[in-house]
C-alpha cells in the first residue's frame, strides 16, 4: 500500500486498518472480505442512479472499442456535440452553452476564468475580484481554494488569489437547529454582500460571486429561505455575475433536477460534475448564458481562439458516452422524481435521530442530510470519525466532515434502505463515547 499517496485521507491511519471496496451493484458495495455495504453517500455524491448500471456500462464499453480518444482543440467528435445538446436541454432554462472539463475543481476554476474573461472582452477589465463564502467548497485548484472558504484547505497554501473576499457562511444553529428543509432565518446574511463587501471593494471591481446553493462538503449547510434570491438581486443591481456550483446539488440530489430550479434562482454560470456521468468516467461542465458565449465570440478576431482555456480531456469520448447514457437513464427511470418522492420519508427518518446522544443539529433537503454531533472537547472531528468507522463496520458507508455525518445515498434508494441507513446511524450513536 506504500505507493498510493491517498487524497484527503489520513494515509498512515488508513493503511494501518484499510477499508477496501472491490465491487458494486445498485445501492451496495462489496468490500474485500465479501461484506455487503450500503452506499449511504453515492460514492462521493456522484453515483445518483446507483452502481454499475448496464446502459452506462455498455455505452462506455462500446465507445472505448470504437474511438478511444479524440482531441477537441481545433478538432471535434460527434459525441461531444450530442452530449452538450443533451445537457443543455435538461439544464435550467437559459444556461445553454456547455464547456466541458474533467472534474468539479476544474469546473470551478473554469467558471471563475470565464467570469473574469467575460468582463474583459466587454471592455470592463477592472472587474477582477471574486467573492466566495466561508465554508464553501469549490474543489482544490487555486481558484477554487481561494474562493472556497475551508480554513484547513487554505492554510497549507498561503498563496491564494489576492483578489478574493468572502461572505459569511449561513449556518446558524442558535436560530435554526433541527430545521426541516430550508431554515427560516438568515436571508439577511446575503445583505452583507452589498453592505459590507461591495462597499469595501467598490462594486465596479467585482467580477463574480460564487456559492454552492447548498454547501455539501462542509457539513450540509442548507440556504435560509430567500437567501439566494437576495444574492441574485444584489448581483443584478451591480452587474456582477452569479455563479452556482452545482457539483453536488445537480442531477436530482435535492429532490429536483437542479438547485437553481428548486430555489427559483437562475445563475449566470453554473458548474456541475459528479452525477454528470453517474461517477463512471471523470467529467465536469460549466454552463453559461448565451450572452456570455456571444461576448467572447464578438470580441475575438475572425479565426482567433476566443477563450484560451481547455483540457486535453475536455469532452473525452468515453465521458461523453457515459454522460449521454446517464442523462437518458435519469429521464427514463424518472430518477429525480423518485428522489423527490422519497425525500419526505428520508427527512422523517433523519429527524428521528433527534434526542440521541451527542446530536446537536440535523439538517436535510432532498436526499441529503447532515447530522451534527457535539465535538469532544479538544478533539474536534474525533467523534464524527469514530461514528463513520462504526457505521462502516456495521455495513453502512456514510461520510464525516469534522463532527458532521453526511448522508447522500444514490437516488434510487427505497424505504427499507432508508431505514437501514438511519437505523444503523442510530445504533452507532447509542454506543458512541
Ligand atoms: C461543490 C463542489 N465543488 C467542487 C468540487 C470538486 O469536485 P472534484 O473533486 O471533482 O474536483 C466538489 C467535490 O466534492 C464539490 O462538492
Amino acid at each position: 500500500m506504500d505507493a498510493f499517496w491517498m487524497p484527503f485521507t489520513a494515509n498512515r491511519q488508513f493503511k494501518s486498518a484499510p477499508r477496501l471496496l472491490v465491487s458494486a451493484d445498485g445501492m451496495y458495495y462489496r468490500d474485500d472480505a465479501g461484506r455487503q455495504v450500503l452506499d449511504g453517500t453515492a460514492g462521493l455524491w456522484c453515483v445518483n442512479a446507483g452502481h454499475n448500471r448496464q446502459p452506462i456500462v455498455e455505452a462506455v464499453q462500446r465507445q472505448v472499442a470504437t474511438m478511444d480518444f479524440a482531441p477537441t482543440f481545433q478538432m471535434g467528435h460527434p459525441l461531444g456535440f450530442e452530449a452538450a445538446e443533451k445537457l443543455a436541454a435538461m439544464a435550467p432554462t437559459g444556461l445553454s452553452k456547455v464547456f466541458y472539463v474533467n472534474s468539479g475543481s476544474e469546473a470551478a476554476d473554469t467558471a471563475l476564468k470565464m467570469a473574469i474573461g467575460y468582463h474583459r472582452v466587454r471592455g470592463d477589465a477592472a472587474r477582477v475580484k471574486l467573492i466566495g463564502r466561508e465554508r464553501g467548497y469549490h474543489g482544490v485548484n487555486f481558484g477554487g481554494v481561494s474562493v472556497g472558504g475551508i480554513a484547513g484547505n487554505r492554510k497549507m497554501f498561503p498563496v491564494a488569489l489576492p483578489t478574493v473576499d468572502h461572505l459569511r457562511h449561513t449556518l446558524d444553529i442558535a436560530r435554526n437547529a433541527f430545521s426541516r428543509g430550508e431554515p427560516e432565518y438568515g436571508a439577511e446574511w446575503a445583505d452583507e454582500l452589498e453592505n459590507r463587501l461591495l462597499t469595501l471593494h467598490d462594486p465596479s471591481t467585482v467580477a463574480a460571486v460564487m456559492v454552492e446553493p447548498m454547501a455539501g462538503s462542509t457539513g450540509v449547510l442548507i440556504p435560509p429561505k430567500g437567501y439566494l434570491k437576495r444574492l441574485r438581486e444584489i448581483c443584478d443591481k451591480y452587474g456582477i455575475l452569479l455563479i452556482f456550483d452545482e457539483v453536488i446539488t445537480g442531477f436530482g440530489r435535492l429532490g429536483q433536477d437542479w438547485a437553481s430550479n428548486k430555489f427559483g434562482v437562475l445563475p449566470d454560470i453554473m458548474t456541475c460534475a459528479k452525477g454528470l456521468t453517474n461517477g463512471t468516467v471523470p467529467m465536469g461542465a460549466v454552463l453559461a448564458k448565451p450572452a456570455i458565449y456571444e461576448a467572447f465570440m464578438a470580441a475575438a478576431a475572425e479565426g482567433a481562439i476566443e477563450f484560451p482555456h481547455g483540457y486535453t480531456y475536455s469532452a473525452h469520448p468515453l465521458a461523453c458516452a457515459a454522460s449521454i447514457a446517464t442523462l437518458d437513464l435519469y429521464r427514463d427511470e424518472k430518477i429525480f422524481e423518485h428522489a423527490g418522492e422519497m425525500a419526505p420519508y428520508f427527512e422523517e427518518q433523519a429527524h428521528a435521530l433527534k434526542g440521541l446522544p451527542f446530536v446537536k443539529d440535523i439538517r436535510n433537503l432532498g436526499l441529503v442530510a447532515g447530522i451534527e454531533l457535539e465535538s469532544r472537547p479538544g478533539a474536534v472531528g474525533k467523534r464524527g470519525f469514530e461514528a463513520f468507522v462504526q457505521c462502516w463496520e456495521r455495513g453502512v458507508m456514510v461520510r464525516c466532515t469534522g463532527d458532521v455525518l453526511a448522508v447522500s445515498p444514490p437516488l434510487i434508494i427505497n424505504r427499507q434502505q432508508v431505514e437501514q441507513l438511519f437505523g444503523t446511524i442510530a445504533d452507532v450513536l447509542r454506543t458512541l463515547q
